[in-house]
């Protein structure tokens, strides 16, 4: 707890946002950008040296973290949750100390830190473009002001209707004008109930092309639906990568920062190091949408995509026919139950992407890499800390087995893969490389 600023540190900046004490959101907004990099940059090689096991020569494995040009404004999703508990904020307080500071208030906001239950009210989150923010505050003073009609979810009583607000944003590719989708995640489905506020969201944001109601009836705190109903507009926005163009629905994973994810995707594709023939066979695990892959497609003879979400997988499907690529499969399928049979749906690849979710690759998977011994694989990472474990098995075997490792961290930069690492939830995206990895010969 902060008592008091004697001299502040040489790195210490003014976080921009209003709400930077209180969010958990972006708990790094008081430390400039520039020192925020180092950080991470110096988490990254502490575990990849440590839990992965690769050392401490640091300039033979590593290359230097890639910072993003935006750092607000950059984010095109974005998900707030409405609540009955208002987490009041220590500065409005009026010196009253309490245990655990909220009102029985309507909220519209972001999670306080490590509570479930109670809510920043939020009405403009600097991470997100300033139509989305519009959007923000309509919803917040219209449900606020119509609480009996659209009352928000009580985590306790378990009874309400309105659960989440999830915006997202994207651009349309022949004019580049953004495009806003608003999706209410709500606990049963009753459209007219939302209607006069589908209405004034759209007559007030124009750039709102689409609405829709995912269905959550379940007590959990997630926003996935169980079913989605398209309230106003498309079911889908659309983004462009690299002059690809992206369909993108409301449950689908799409990279949080484009700009850099285009970034990412040029190192993905250097690390790939094709050769220029079309020859190589390529497997993208986790593929989401198909944006990994498609940008890959049109240099390689075929891609084979694999992911969890139908409905990505449907939108990589419709991503690949739209950008006329052919040569792309994309297969339902859960990658922590894979069988036996797993290699059989696809030929043996040249090159292996795998981007998983934080929890990283299943041992079963890991397996399944080691007794493959592709070329490359290039590991693209949200979480360090799995992906060092993860490389520590590929590279080192599995600890209490006989299964030895198959793949190396290469020191030379530029012809096998590379490791990359991108997290959102800070000021912005970020890379951090280690160098590559290949075969063992
Ligand atoms: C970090 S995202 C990467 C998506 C894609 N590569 C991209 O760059 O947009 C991880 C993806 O893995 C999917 N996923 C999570 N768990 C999975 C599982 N067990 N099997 C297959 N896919 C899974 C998620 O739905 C998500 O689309």
């Amino acid at each position: 707890m902060k008592v008091k600023t004697l001299s502040p540190h040489d790195d210490a900046v003014v976080a921009p946002c209003e709400h930077a004490n209180d969010c958990g959101g972006c708990k790094m907004q008081n430390l400039s950008y520039a020192a925020q990099l180092a950080a991470k940059e110096n988490q990254v090689f502490e575990v990849i040296s440590r839990l992965g096991r690769f050392g401490d020569s640091h300039e033979t494995y590593m290359k230097r973290i890639v910072g993003c040009q935006s750092v607000f404004g950059y984010r095109n999703k974005m998900e707030f949750s409405f609540g009955t508990k208002k987490w009041i904020p220590k500065s409005d307080m009026d010196g009253v100390l309490q245990m655990d500071p909220c009102r029985d208030e309507f909220a519209l906001g972001l999670h306080a830190p490590g509570r479930f239950d109670k809510i920043l009210s939020i009405n403009k989150c600097l991470l997100q473009e300033d139509a989305a923010n519009k959007v923000l505050a309509i919803a917040q003073s219209f449900c606020e002001a119509h609480t009996d009609e659209l009352p928000p979810y009580d985590t306790f009583n378990k009874s309400g209707f309105l659960k989440h607000l999830m915006i997202r944003s994207g651009r349309e590719p022949r004019t580049g004008a953004l495009q806003l989708m608003v999706n209410f995640v709500t606990s049963h489905y009753e459209p007219c109930l939302l209607h006069p506020l589908v209405e004034k969201l759209v007559a007030s944001v124009p750039e709102v092309v689409s609405v829709v109601n995912n269905i959550n009836s379940r007590v959990g705190n997630t926003s996935l639906g169980e079913e989605e109903h398209v309230l106003y507009g498309s079911s889908t926005i659309t983004e462009c990568l690299n002059g690809l163009v992206f369909e993108i629905s409301a449950n689908s994973f799409f990279q949080t920062n484009p700009r850099q994810a285009e970034v990412l995707y040029e190192l993905v594709e250097a690390a790939a190091s094709l050769e220029g023939k079309s020859e190589e066979i390529i497997l993208d695990l986790f593929c989401g949408t198909g944006t990994i892959g498609l940008t890959l497609a049109r240099r390689v003879k075929h891609v084979y995509g694999f992911e969890v979400v139908p409905e990505a997988v449907a939108d990589a499907q419709r991503n690949a026919s739209r950008n006329d690529i052919t040569n792309a499969t994309f297969i339902q399928g859960d990658l922590n139950k894979i069988h036996k049979s797993f290699g059989d749906q696809f030929p043996k690849p040249d090159i292996v992407i795998v981007d998983p979710n934080r929890p990283g690759l299943h041992l079963d998977l890991i397996k399944f890499l080691l007794k493959l011994r592709s070329k490359r694989i290039i590991y693209v990472s949200c979480n360090p800390a799995t992906c060092a474990r993860d490389l520590d098995y590929l590279a080192h075997g599995l600890p209490g087995t006989n299964v030895a490792g198959a793949y190396k961290l290469l020191t030379e930069y530029g012809n096998t893969g590379v490791l990359g690492f991108c997290q959102a939830g800070c000021l912005a995206e970020w890379f951090k490389f280690p160098k590559d990895m290949a075969r063992v010969a």
